[in-house]
C-alpha cells in the first residue's frame, strides 16, 4: 500500500519549435526548415484536450494528428511514467478504463491497490508496467457514446513520440503537457528519473534539440 502525500496538478504551456540539429535524438521527423507557419494570433488558442478524442481514442497518435488537421494550436497530454522510467502519455493512473488490459490474461495477477487522492483504488497501474508491456496493450474509447470502431487498433505513445508529432506538424503546434499525480508518475520509481520530474522534462527537451521560448506554469 502506498499513499499519496498530496494531489499535485502541474501544467505548463510550451511552444515547441524544432531546430535543425537534434544531435542526441535523431528522431524520424520530416525536419524543419524554419519556414513553418507560426502560431496564429488572431483568435484565442485552440487546445486539443487529449487530441481529437471524440473521434479517436484519446492521447493516441491518430487522435493528435486529427486534432492538428482540425486546426489545433496546442495539443494537450497527460504524462505518467512506466515502471522502467519512460514518460508515457496517458490520463488515468490505471489502464483499466481505456485499454484492453482486462482481457490480457498474462497480466491478470498485476492488479494492485494504491491510495490515490485519499481513496483506495484497485486496478492495473501504469507505474507497475514496463514500456514494452504498455506498448503491447491496445487502447479503447473511454466513453460508450463515442465512436467505438477504433478500439483495439492503436498503442499508447511515449512523451517523446508526442513531442515529435508537434515537431512534425506542417505549422508550429505547441504542446500542453500535464502532470497530474506526480507521486504515481515519478516519485515512486527508483530509476534515474526519480528525483525531479521537471529536471527530467527539461533534459528531455534539450536532448531533442527543442527550443522552449515560452513556459507558463499554471497551478
Ligand atoms: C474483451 O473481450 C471481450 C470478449 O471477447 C470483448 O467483447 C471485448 O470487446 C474485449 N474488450 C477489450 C477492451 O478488448
Ligand atoms: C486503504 O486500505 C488500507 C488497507 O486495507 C487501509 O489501512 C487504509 O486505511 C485504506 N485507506 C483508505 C483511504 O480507505
Ligand atoms: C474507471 O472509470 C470509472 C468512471 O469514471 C471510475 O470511477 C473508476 O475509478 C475507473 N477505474 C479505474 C480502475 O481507474
Amino acid at each position: 500500500m502506498a499513499s499519496l502525500p498530496s494531489f499535485t496538478p502541474f501544467v505548463f504551456l510550451l511552444l515547441v519549435i524544432g531546430c535543425n540539429a537534434r544531435p542526441l535524438y535523431p528522431l524520424p521527423s520530416k525536419g524543419d526548415d524554419g519556414n513553418r507557419k507560426p502560431l496564429q494570433t488572431f483568435r484565442p488558442y485552440n487546445i486539443a484536450h487529449r487530441g481529437s478524442n471524440g473521434e479517436l481514442p484519446e492521447e493516441t497518435h491518430p487522435a493528435y494528428l486529427r486534432a492538428i488537421e482540425e486546426g489545433a494550436d496546442f495539443i494537450e497530454t497527460d504524462i505518467l511514467s512506466s515502471k522502467d522510467g519512460v514518460l508515457v502519455c496517458f490520463h488515468d493512473v490505471t489502464r483499466d478504463n481505456t485499454t484492453d488490459i482486462a482481457n490480457r490474461t498474462e497480466f491478470a495477477n498485476r492488479k494492485r491497490t494504491y491510495e490515490v487522492q485519499g481513496e483506495n483504488m484497485t486496478g492495473f497501474f501504469t507505474v507497475d508496467f514496463t514500456l514494452k508491456e504498455l506498448k503491447s496493450l491496445r487502447v479503447k474509447q473511454r466513453c460508450s457514446f463515442r465512436d467505438q470502431q477504433f478500439n483495439g487498433k492503436f498503442q499508447i505513445i511515449t512523451f517523446e513520440e508526442f513531442i515529435t508529432i508537434a515537431l512534425d506538424a506542417p505549422r508550429v503546434v505547441g504542446i500542453y503537457p500535464e502532470i497530474k499525480i506526480q507521486y504515481l508518475s515519478i516519485n515512486m520509481l527508483n530509476g534515474p528519473m526519480a528525483k525531479d520530474l521537471r529536471t527530467s522534462l527539461w533534459r528531455h527537451f534539450r536532448n531533442m534539440g527543442t527550443r522552449v521560448p515560452t513556459c507558463q506554469k499554471i497551478g
